[in-house]
């Protein structure tokens, strides 16, 4: 990805990088099993994009790794049936849009010129019409309008399908009070029930609030064991500016996200500093030096990670206080529902934890896995 195309709007660079890593895994694991693969964009744009050759658009990032996972599917004998659904509502970003999916050839692309409420039946008619196609839904809004709780669940339901959703968390939060906004806000989180957890917060735990409550609205209606977050900052504050929220039913899909996140928040740090320093050189008119191995402040992320960590720590404790022992899958769930936290985060824990553990492992098993009926439980209670 080209940095100069995201010059100003960082946090889309690590948006797409997300969409990126994880589609091409997602794509190489279901295309072994299903043989088609429906990619429906809700918001797709073009949206500030700098390209000429949209390059820095989700739909054409999404296109350019399925095309890939299936080169390299077909080099093992499989074959893999791409589908695309595109809708966007504004005229002028429609006709780039339909310019970019005319050139595109071995996928089969349906585009639309209309908001996304008055296009579920025709995404779900698109979405059946094909024999065992498994598709991925991205919802990428400009604010909290558009993708109300009781629109999307016809989508949210369809089996098999994966959803991403983009949480527009920095705005939502600041007119979460709003008394205009109150019923578009219901709309929204499907009930009223957010007003009563968000009631009292501030900061953070105000933020976190809101998203844990959309995360457990949304998995709720669409029957998601399997929910992970990403957080994005803003490039320049410390603070929020989005969550990506990734919805799935297995926990493949789930170990996948994690990995494309701990990926992207690498890159997000050191985009978030190269963008803190060039405004700090605007405005002193002096050029820093920022090497290229030099790792970037990120004393805001990591007090974020911290903090994830407590709460992940804090679950599999509840969990643990809740029956005699837990599945180490049912552990490895509750943990990754929080971002910024990761798989070796919780094996390290377990490991250099005297309080917790670990049965069922094989003569040979040294560490707990997915899958394999290993339990955690509190030390001293056989
Ligand atoms: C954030 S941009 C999408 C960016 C794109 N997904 C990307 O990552 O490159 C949101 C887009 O949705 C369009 N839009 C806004 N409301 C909509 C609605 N109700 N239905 C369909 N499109 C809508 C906007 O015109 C805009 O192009």
């Amino acid at each position: 990805m080209e940095d100069s195309h995201y010059v100003g709007r960082e946090q889309s660079e690590v948006k797409h990088l997300i969409l990126q890593e994880y589609l091409l895994p997602f794509a190489l694991i279901i295309g072994r099993g299903h043989g088609s693969i429906t990619y429906v964009d809700c918001f797709s744009g073009p949206w500030e994009s700098a390209s000429t050759t949209h390059e820095d658009t989700s739909f054409s990032i999404a296109i350019g790794q399925l095309k890939k996972a299936r080169a390299r599917l077909k080099r093992d004998g499989i074959q893999l049936d791409l589908r695309a659904f595109f809708i966007e509502k504004d005229r002028n970003a429609f006709g780039r849009l339909q310019q970019y999916a005319q050139k595109i050839r071995g996928v089969e692309i349906n585009v639309r010129n209309a908001e996304l409420e008055e296009s579920i039946d025709d995404i779900c008619c698109f979405v059946r019409e094909a024999n065992r196609t498994f598709p991925f839904v991205f919802i990428d809004p400009t604010g909290w309008k558009g993708f109300e709780l009781d629109v999307i669940r016809p989508i949210l339901t369809l089996r098999p399908c994966e959803v991403l959703i983009n949480f527009m968390t920095h705005y939502i939060v600041r007119f979460a009070n709003n008394e205009e906004s109150k019923e578009s806000f219901e709309r929204l989180f499907g009930s009223d029930d957010f007003y009563n957890r968000l009631q009292g917060t501030q900061g953070s735990d105000r933020v976190d609030e809101a998203v844990f409550e959309y995360r457990d609205a949304v998995s709720k209606v669409g029957n998601f064991d399997y929910a992970g977050i990403a957080g994005i900052l803003n490039p320049i504050r410390d603070r929020s500016h989005f969550h990506l929220l990734y919805f799935s039913r297995h926990p493949r899909g789930l170990e996948k996200f994690k990995e494309a996140e701990r990926r992207s928040m690498g890159e997000m740090e050191q985009l978030r500093a190269r963008a803190q320093k060039s405004g700090r050189e605007q405005r002193s008119q002096q050029r820093e030096f920022l090497y290229a191995d030099e790792a970037p402040d990120s004393t805001y992320y990591l007090s974020l990670r911290e903090r994830y960590l407590g709460f992940a720590k804090a679950d599999v404790i509840r969990l643990l206080q809740a029956a005699d022992r837990v599945t180490y899958d049912d552990a490895w769930n509750a943990w990754l529902r929080y971002p910024m936290v990761w798989e070796k985060d919780l094996k390290d824990w377990v490991r250099e934890s005297s309080k917790i553990a670990l049965d069922g492992l094989g003569k040979r098993e040294r560490v707990p896995k997915l899958g394999r009926n290993h339990f955690l439980r509190f030390a001293g209670i056989a």
